[in-house]
Formats: C-alpha cells, structure tokens, sequence
C-alpha cells in the first residue's frame, strides 16, 4: 500500500545510528542459526544464563525407576518448577499435556537395557519427530571409554548433523555408565570431544575436585546430572558447587524425584541454580516448603 501523501518526511531513519546486535547470552553459541539460539533460549533462561532441567527420562533402559512408576501422578506437579522437561517421546506424547510451555529435550538415543551391555545404543528416533514434536534438543548419550564409543560418538555426530539441518541443538550426554573413572581429567576429556565434534550442550556429573578445569575446557556450556539419590542438603550443595565451578545448570532426576518432597525439592534446586542462593538457605526453603 503507497504511503499517504505527505507522511513521507515524517519517517525517521535513525541514519546516524549503527544497527545493534546483541550478542547471544550462552557460552560458544554466538555463531549459532537464530532457531537454534531461539531453542537454546527456551532451555537457558536468557536473565539467569543457567537452566534446570528435570530429567525423567531414566525408563528408556531401566523401566519403571523409583519415583517415575506414575508420571502422571509423581512427574506432572513438578512441570511448573521446571525450565525444561527431558524424556522419551513414549512418555511425551502418552502423558505430557501439549499445552505445556516448557521446553522440550527429547531422548534420541536407545536400544539397550540394563540387563545388556549399556553403551551399545543407536539412534532411536527420527530427526523429523523431533521436530514434529517442537523439541528444543535432543539428547544422545555418548560413552566415551566405553565399550561402543566410537559408535556413540558417531550417533552423536549424526544427530548434530541432522539438527543442523532443522535448527535443533544436540545435548551430549557422557561419562554415564558403570565402571568409569570419574575425575576431572576424564570428564574433561569426555566433554571436549563432545563439544569439538558439534554438540551445542554437554550433560556430565559434577566432581568435587577441580570441576572448574572442566567447564574451561569445554567451549559449549555444560549442565550436570544428579547422580543416585543423597540427602537433599548434599545434593544442593553439589548443585551450588558445579554453578560455582561454571556451570550453567543442572539436569537433575533423581535427587529431586526420589526427594521426600519433589516439589519443595525443585525449587530449592531453582534457587541455587538462578538465584545463587546458598545451600543451606535454599535447604531452609525446602523444609519450609516441605511442611
Ligand atoms: C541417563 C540420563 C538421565 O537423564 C540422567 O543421568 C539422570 O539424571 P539423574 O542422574 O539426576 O537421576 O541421561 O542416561
């Protein structure tokens, strides 16, 4: 539609002014497709830079785990306090409404159960479910030292390229599986070769000793599991640590679904997580909430 006569000179160009670009607020994804970076943004809080994660996924090689038998009844009342789910599209699409507005991470690899060899996985799920689906990532385990590490990483490799193709981060899973030496040295050996080799996030366990050596090391931010259950104090000063030590969040199961009170529980995790509450104050918040 022409412009109305006269309006023309009333138009202000700014001519003199440079157009600005912010720079992406997540480590090492500047460079990064704006859908991508608009998915990263779903899973990392923009204020904070940091993420929780509720991971329920454990049932695609366990089963049924303590505190999942009933997502509908165990899971559902904790997607408030979450910034994203992760999980499997069985449990997605069975039990999950689809008028949540939180992010999605999808489990893309499987094969194996703990009754066989843990690291023999392949992809399990086709890239356009994933995005039929709006995931924000998709997360594949990589076993590095492992028995099947090479195809690991190559399922790994995969995903990162067909996510490239459709604008959808991969998530790194690594150092999970039995008999791993888990120092700082091997995780940042694990994590680096994820990152180098694409993956736009890395999910590890936390280390008590040097941890901050592995998120330099490592170009893309990291996130960390819960590991087994502890007590609700040592879990969040574990979460407190590894924000410290650079993280930028947690991707915690366990240790908030087994907790006495998942609910208190997330939200303690929240705020050490986005508020850099100290533990003991955030504890102080789960036994309050607890009651
Ligand atoms: C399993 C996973 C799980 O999601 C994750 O390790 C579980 O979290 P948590 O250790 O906190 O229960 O990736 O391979």
């Amino acid at each position: 539609m022409p412009d109305i006569d006269g309006i023309n000179e009333a138009k202000q160009y700014y001519t003199d002014v440079p157009q600005t670009a912010k720079r992406y607020f997540l480590k090492g994804s500047d460079s990064l497709d704006w859908g991508m970076k608009n998915r990263l943004g779903r899973i990392f809080n923009p204020v904070s830079g940091k993420t929780v994660m509720l991971a329920i996924d454990h049932g695609y090689f366990q089963g049924p785990t303590t505190g999942l038998e009933r997502i509908d009844l165990n899971i559902l009342p904790l997607e408030p306090y979450a910034d994203t789910l992760m999980l499997t599209r069985g449990i997605l699409r069975s039990i999950i409404p689809p008028d949540t507005q939180k992010s999605i991470v999808l489990r893309v690899s499987g094969g194996t159960s703990i009754l066989k060899e843990l690291s023999n996985e392949a992809l399990a799920l086709d890239i356009e479910d994933a995005v039929r689906l709006n995931a924000s990532a998709m997360a594949v385990q990589v076993f590095i030292g492992g028995e099947y590490e090479k195809e690991t990483i190559i399922n790994m490799t995969k995903m990162v390229d067909m996510g490239m193709r459709c604008g959808i981060p991969t998530l790194a899973v690594t150092a999970v599986g039995k008999n791993m030496v888990r120092d700082a040295k091997y995780f940042r050996l694990a994590t680096r070769i994820c990152a180098e080799l694409g993956a736009q996030y890395i999910k590890t366990y936390y280390v008590p000793e040097d941890f901050e050596t592995v998120t330099a090391a490592c170009p893309v931010p990291i996130v960390i599991a819960g590991g087994q259950k502890m007590l609700e104090l040592d879990a969040l000063k574990m979460a407190s640590q590894a924000i410290q030590a650079g993280a930028a969040g947690v991707d915690m199961g366990r240790n908030i679904f087994q907790s006495d009170s998942p609910v208190a529980m997330i939200q303690a995790v929240r705020a050490v997580v986005h508020d850099n509450e100290s533990p003991e104050k955030a504890f102080d918040l789960y036994n309050t909430l607890k009651k």
